[in-house]
C-alpha cells in the first residue's frame, strides 16, 4: 500500500472564492471583492471611481488610472461578494465533507476578516469568532484544518494606500495578523500555509510576453522580498508559540518541458523553471537566495533592498514542507511558433502529446509524478499537494444527480502518478483536491468553471438556490479515502 496510514485525503478552498459575507460583521474588502466576473475569452475587469466621480474598468492585469480608486459600481456582478456563501453553509458543507471522510480540510482565513483596513492594532473579534467556529467543526468530525494566512486578499487599504508588498512596511502589518491567528488557534489548528502560488507574481510577468518593465520586475521582485521575510517571520513565531505547528511554503507547481532537444530550449526550460518555480521555493525552503538569483535580477536590472536582518530571518524561517499546487504542465521553447496553450499563469506552445480543457490546460498527470520526485530530492521535506482538479461544466440533471466521469478519470490519473513517486521515495503526508465544494474561480470569475465533489446551483450572474448536491465524484472519493487509496475504480 503506497499510501501511509494516517494519509490525509481531503479538499481546498480559499476564504474569497466561496466565504462571500464580503462586508459582513467588520469585514473589511480586498482587491477581489472589485473584480467583476470574466469568461475564459474576456478579462475579469477591476472597477474604480476617479475623484471628480467619473468612473470606469480596466481588464485585471492591468493598473487603474492615476488617482482613481477602486470602487464597487452598479450595474457590474461581483462574484466573490457572494462566492457560495460558504460564510453561513459552513456547517452543512463541512458535513459533506465528513460524508465523504475528509481527513483534512484545507481553507485560508481573509486577513480583512481579522484586520479591516490591516492596520488596527486590535483584531476583530466577530472575524476571529467565525473561523474558531469553522475550525471546531471540522474537529468535531476528526477533520485537520490546513489554513492559509494569504491566499490572494490583502485588505485593499494596504494595496491601495502602502502601495501593498512593494512597501516594506506591509511585513509589521502582516505579522502582526500572524501573530493574532497563530496565538489565537493555538490547539485548533496544526498545519499552517504562508503564502499562496507564492511564484505567481512572477509567472504573472510572463503573460505579458517579453514586453513587462523594467520597473514591473523590479517591483515584483521587491514584492516577493517582503513576502519572503514576512514568511520566515511567520515560521519563526508559528515555532515559538506553539512547537507542534507545521509550516509550509505554498508554489504554483507548474512543470515545463522543452518543446525541442535545441540546447536552447533545454536551457530555456530550465531557466524558466528557475524564475517561475526554483525560486520561491529555494528561499522560503533553504533560508538563502540561490545563486541563480542574481542572473534573474540582473536580466532586469532589478537592486533589492535586502537587510542584513532580512537574511538572517530567512535563515531562521525555513519551512517545514513543501506545499504545491498542480493541474498542468508547459512547454518552453524558443523557437518561433504559436504560443497557442494558456492557463494559471502560463503561456507556451501547444503539447500534442496532451490534451486541453475549454480553458487551455492541459491534462499532464505524468507531470505530477515529474514535480513531486524533482522537487522531493531538491528539498527533503514532507510534501503536500495542496491543489489539483479538473475546471469543467457540470449538468445538473432533473434529479439532482451529476455525472461528472470526466473529473473522476483525471482525478484517478493523478492519484496513481501520486502512488508512483511515493515508491519511489517521496514522502507524501497529504493531498487537497481543489475547489472540493464548487467556488468563484479566481481567473475567470465563473461559477461554470467548476472543480467540486458537490455540485453549488449558483450560475454566472449570482443566481440560483445554492443548494448542495453530490456529484457522481462525491461516491467515488468516499470510497478512494476509505481504502486509502487502495480503490481507484
Ligand atoms: C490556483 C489558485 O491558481 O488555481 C486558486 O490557488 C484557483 O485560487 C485555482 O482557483 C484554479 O484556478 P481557476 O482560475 O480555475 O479558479
Amino acid at each position: 500500500m503506497p499510501f501511509q496510514k494516517d494519509f490525509m485525503w481531503g479538499g481546498a478552498v480559499a476564504a474569497n472564492q466561496c466565504e462571500g459575507a464580503w462586508d459582513v460583521d467588520g469585514r473589511g474588502p480586498a482587491q477581489t471583492d472589485m473584480m467583476t466576473g470574466g469568461t475564459a475569452k474576456q478579462h475579469r475587469m477591476l472597477t474604480y471611481r476617479m475623484p471628480d466621480g467619473t468612473t470606469g474598468a480596466v481588464p485585471k492585469f492591468q493598473s487603474i488610472p492615476e488617482g482613481a480608486r477602486l470602487a464597487v459600481l452598479d450595474g457590474y456582478h461581483y462574484p466573490n461578494h457572494l462566492g457560495v456563501d460558504f460564510f453561513h453553509r459552513y456547517q452543512e458543507d463541512i458535513a459533506l465533507f465528513a460524508q465523504m471522510g475528509f481527513k483534512i480540510f484545507r481553507m485560508s482565513i481573509s486577513w480583512s476578516r481579522i484586520f479591516p483596513k490591516g492596520i488596527e492594532t486590535e483584531p476583530n473579534r466577530k472575524g476571529l469568532d467565525f473561523y474558531r467556529r469553522v475550525f471546531e467543526e471540522c474537529r468535531k468530525y476528526g477533520i485537520e484544518p490546513l489554513v492559509t494566512m494569504h491566499h490572494f486578499d490583502t485588505p485593499l487599504y494596504l494595496e491601495e494606500e502602502l502601495g501593498g508588498w512593494k512597501n516594506r512596511e506591509i511585513i509589521a502589518h502582516f505579522d502582526r495578523y500572524v501573530k493574532t491567528i497563530l496565538e489565537e488557534y493555538k490547539g485548533l489548528v496544526k498545519y499552517w500555509l504562508t503564502f499562496n502560488e507564492i511564484n505567481n507574481t512572477l509567472m504573472f510577468l510572463d503573460l505579458f510576453g517579453n514586453t513587462a518593465t523594467q520597473e514591473q520586475y523590479q517591483g515584483a521582485y521587491q514584492h516577493l522580498h517582503h513576502e519572503f521575510v514576512a514568511s520566515a517571520h511567520a515560521v519563526k513565531m508559528a515555532h515559538e508559540i506553539d512547537p507542534n505547528y507545521v509550516v509550509g511554503c505554498m508554489i504554483c507547481g507548474l512543470a515545463n518541458y522543452p518543446m525541442t532537444c535545441d540546447p536552447d530550449d533545454i536551457l530555456a526550460s530550465r531557466y524558466q523553471w528557475e524564475k517561475g518555480v526554483l525560486y520561491c521555493g529555494d528561499v522560503q525552503c533553504k533560508g538563502k537566495y540561490p545563486t541563480y538569483a542574481k542572473r534573474l535580477w540582473d536580466a532586469h536590472g532589478v537592486k533589492l533592498d535586502i537587510t542584513e536582518q532580512d537574511l538572517q530571518d530567512l535563515r531562521e524561517g525555513c519551512v517545514d514542507m513543501y506545499t504545491f499546487s498542480y493541474y498542468m504542465s508547459a512547454l518552453v521553447t524558443t523557437h518561433d511558433v504559436e504560443k497557442n496553450a494558456g492557463g494559471n499563469f502560463s503561456v507556451g506552445a501547444k503539447n500534442e502529446y496532451l490534451q486541453y480543457s475549454e480553458w487551455g490546460w492541459a491534462f499532464d498527470p505524468k507531470g505530477l509524478r515529474y514535480y513531486l520526485e524533482m522537487m522531493y530530492d531538491r528539498y527533503e521535506k514532507p510534501m503536500m499537494v495542496v491543489e489539483n482538479g479538473l475546471g469543467s461544466v457540470d449538468t445538473l440533471e432533473d434529479d439532482h444527480t451529476v455525472h461528472d466521469s470526466y473529473r473522476i478519470d483525471y482525478l484517478r490519473a493523478h492519484i496513481k502518478e501520486m502512488e508512483i513517486a511515493i515508491e519511489h521515495g517521496v514522502d507524501l503526508i497529504a493531498y487537497t483536491t481543489w475547489g472540493c465544494i464548487d467556488l468563484v474561480s479566481a481567473g475567470t470569475g465563473e461559477m461554470r468553471k467548476r472543480y467540486g465533489f458537490i455540485y453549488v446551483d449558483l450560475d454566472d450572474e449570482g443566481k440560483g438556490t445554492l443548494d448542495r448536491y453530490p456529484k457522481d465524484s462525491f461516491y467515488w472519493y468516499k470510497k478512494v479515502i476509505a481504502s486509502n487509496g487502495a480503490d481507484l475504480d
